[in-house]
């Protein structure tokens, strides 16, 4: 019998114990609930960063679900952290402004066992989305906010509105970056618009930016010893957009998928390949029928790589220009970290009874989205 699979508890084992004496036979047939081996999976910004404090996301939720807590409690007290560092510049407080040099965030969050869910789209003033987002979910008809209706429901939970989510170092790159785009931005409006792009880019290839922080997101899934799966994704979404624009991470089945019944699945990357193909969902989907986390990332990858034939989003080699990463789940525990690229951000990070441990992503494709 496999132990992770099948652990008879202390008190079901005294029963069975108990039975058989009181018997004086052998122990009768018990019903064993089916254990689940707890973990927690993420994306690098889950260990690499921990406030100043001494544990990072997946560690804090590792140890709370191991503790008892509900595990959509640990996700969020886990990337609360990252949230909470100034020094992520892509979740959170500290994470990069929109071309008006306004923090805009989105979160979403699923609750396996509960079927619940909820989510914020562009949100200021608010250090840690995901707390809203879980507050939509528990306190809510809806399934997910956005903009001042967002703060507003935010505010009437006493939660504290800040008039600035900027950091020094978010106002400064900002101000870098509108600096690179002035000379285009009263010509040609679609110019600028690329022009932006591309400097954002160029910041991120020049070392000024991490290429993880431009579409910064995290995104940590959990599983306890039942077998229960919770998901949450937070971010401050792509540096420098529109004002407005929000990416995969607060949309249920594009930034994060979780089926009780089967496994979950979130992203990082660029959010709009996400948005066309759904791709959280299809992983959920594709590991229902069967696939390993794994195989059914890689599956939503070559989707994204089929759909990807916008001539501005593919590289000298006619590949995706971009990168997408997905960090995935099943009800048995086994997990995946998959990548378009397995360039860049190379790792993904997981916590289980060994400790937090840095892997290496699987990456769909050779060299990197800007490979000549
Ligand atoms: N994946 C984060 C975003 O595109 O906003």
């Amino acid at each position: 019998m496999d132990r992770r699979e099948f652990v008879i508890t202390g008190a079901v084992a005294g029963l069975a114990a108990t039975t058989a004496k009181r018997a004086g036979a052998e122990a009768p047939n018990v019903i064993i609930k089916k254990r689940a081996r707890p973990m927690v999976i993420s994306d690098r910004s889950g260990i690499a960063y921990t406030n100043g404090g001494p544990q990072s996301a997946v560690e804090k939720a590792f140890e709370m679900i191991v503790g008892g807590s509900d595990v959509l409690d640990a996700l969020i007290a886990g990337v609360n952290i990252p949230e909470l560092d100034p020094t992520e510049s892509g979740i959170g407080y500290g994470g990069l402004p929109n071309e008006r040099g306004v923090v805009q965030l989105d979160s979403c969050c699923m609750h396996g066992p509960k079927r619940q869910a909820g989510g914020v789209a562009a949100l200021e003033g608010v250090r840690t989305p995901s707390v809203v987002a879980k507050a939509v979910m528990e306190l809510t008809d809806h399934h997910l906010l956005v903009g001042q209706g967002a703060q507003d429901f935010a505010r009437s939970l006493g939660i504290p509105i800040e008039a600035d989510l900027n950091t020094e170092n978010s106002r400064r790159v900002w101000l870098e970056w509108k600096r690179r785009v002035d000379p285009n931005h009263y010509l040609d409006p679609a110019q600028r618009r690329r022009r932006g792009y591309e400097a954002g880019l160029e910041m991120v290839r020049e070392g000024l930016i991490d290429e993880e922080t431009f579409w910064g997101t995290i995104n940590c899934n959990g599983i306890n010893a039942d077998g229960d799966l919770c998901g949450v994704t937070t971010t401050s979404g792509l540096a420098w957009k529109i004002p407005g624009r929000t990416g995969d991470s607060p949309i249920l089945g594009a930034g994060l998928y979780v089926d009780n019944d089967v496994g979950a699945a979130g992203s990082t990357g660029r959010g709009e390949a996400n948005l066309y193909n759904l791709c959280s969902y299809l992983i959920v989907e594709k590991m229902r029928g069967g696939m390993s986390p794994k195989d059914a990332g890689m599956e939503a990858l070559k989707r994204v790589q089929r759909n990807t034939v916008e001539e501005r989003l593919l590289n000298s080699r006619g590949l995706p220009a971009f990168n997408l990463r997905f960090f995935v789940l099943n009800k048995n525990g086994d997990y995946a970290g998959v990548a378009m690229y397995g360039a860049g951000e190379r790792t993904f990070a997981i916590c289980t009874e060994n400790g937090a441990e840095e892997l290496s992503l699987e990456g769909l494709l050779e060299g990197s989205p800007t490979d000549e």
